[in-house]
């Protein structure tokens, strides 16, 4: 069943038409067959936000490579973000290049992005869509907390091997405590596959088996 109020992890990302730094956009169909990740911050010329895009865009090649479109967000006018993209540039040496949109606060209300803690600001939320224009992942930070942006690159990467080989990641990989670099093999379907676990190479009980990456 689709839900009709803010998007939730499973929902199609709705359809937004917006005004960005990179002129109008029709979100989610002009990134349709790409990963985007779609961030709010509270606001231009804040010093938490200059730090994050500074970190976001020093990892742009990264997410392209990655096949992963970037697009920033807040209740600030256009020539808002070009002011404070233009002082990172010449301040930080940093050229922002993915796009940012302009929100008036009706994608604000759409997406979720007014929380109690920060009534006139949008919060520090992050959306993750799929190829397929589907919500993957939500993340919400308060303002006082920078977000960090290699797990968004592993977040990315952790999706991508999960939907290539059907497995699912377990805590902190490709660096986890037990298995290493090695994927969770999904909860068998039958009895007659978890019997056939147990006692199988890498499986510490029927429901718990882990495996190498496929190359
Ligand atoms: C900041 O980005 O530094 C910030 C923004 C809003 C509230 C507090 C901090």
């Amino acid at each position: 069943m689709e839900n009709k109020g803010i998007p939730l992890i499973g929902d199609r990302f709705p359809e937004l038409k917006v005004s960005t730094t990179h002129g109008p956009m029709t979100l989610p169909d002009e990134l349709s067959g790409k990963w985007f990740i779609l961030f709010s911050h509270p606001a231009d010329f804040t010093p938490v936000c200059t730090t994050e895009f500074y970190a976001f865009q020093k990892r742009y090649d990264q997410f392209r490579e990655l096949d992963t479109e970037l697009i920033g967000l807040s209740v600030d006018q256009v020539f808002s973000h070009i002011k404070w993209t233009d002082w990172i540039r010449d301040n930080l040496n940093v050229k922002i290049e993915f796009p940012i949109i302009a929100d008036t606060g009706k994608v604000a209300d759409m997406l979720g992005l007014i929380h109690p803690g920060s009534p006139t600001h949008t919060v520090r939320a992050v959306f993750i869509v799929d190829p397929d224009s589907k919500v993957r992942a939500i993340l919400y930070y308060p303002a006082e907390l920078g977000r960090n942006f290699d797990e968004l690159l592993r977040m990315i990467k952790a999706f991508k091997v999960s939907d290539d080989q059907g497995v699912a990641m377990p805590a902190n990989w490709p660096n986890n405590e037990l298995f290493g670099d090695d994927v969770i093999l999904p909860p068998p379907s039958s009895e007659e596959d978890a019997e056939e676990r147990r006692g199988q190479e890498g499986c510490l009980d029927w429901w718990l088996c882990h495996v190498p990456l496929e190359d």
